[in-house]
């Protein structure tokens, strides 16, 4: 729903330091995120991953929202040794919005 769309376009203000989505986005500190929920793991064009995560990739593991949610709650322990230097959402909440905001942004 729309509220949790907004809600979730402040929480990726603190995506945006390194990551774009939408039209024009280009590849940052991390890789563009148009259309991550439901994509394959580590196929963006241009981005070099890290050892783990082109790995995981290559496992032919899916973003689906479960793997998203348990990744955004803890980057560095669902996936060891991942370059995300992030410390992960703490609330619920903020990972079912920032979802629901990637879902709307094409
Ligand atoms: C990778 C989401 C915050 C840097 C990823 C991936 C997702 C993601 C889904 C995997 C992309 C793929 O498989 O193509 C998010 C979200 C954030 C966030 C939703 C905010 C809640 C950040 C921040 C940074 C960052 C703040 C930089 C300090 C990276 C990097 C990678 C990555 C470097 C590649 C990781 C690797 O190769 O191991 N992010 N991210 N992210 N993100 Fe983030």
């Amino acid at each position: 729903d729309e509220e949790l769309v907004a809600k979730g376009e402040k929480v990726f203000k603190k995506c945006k330091a390194c990551h774009q989505v939408g039209e024009g986005a280009k590849n940052k500190t991390g890789p563009v995120l148009t259309g991550i929920v439901g994509a394959p793991v580590g196929v963006v064009e241009g981005f070099k991953y890290s050892k783990p995560m082109a790995a995981l990739g290559e496992a032919g593991a899916v973003w689906g929202e479960g793997e998203l949610s348990a990744f955004l709650a803890k980057p560095k322990a669902y996936l060891k040794g991942t370059k995300m230097s992030f410390a992960g959402l703490k609330k619920e909440q903020e990972i079912a919005a920032v979802l629901e905001y990637l879902k709307s942004v094409q």
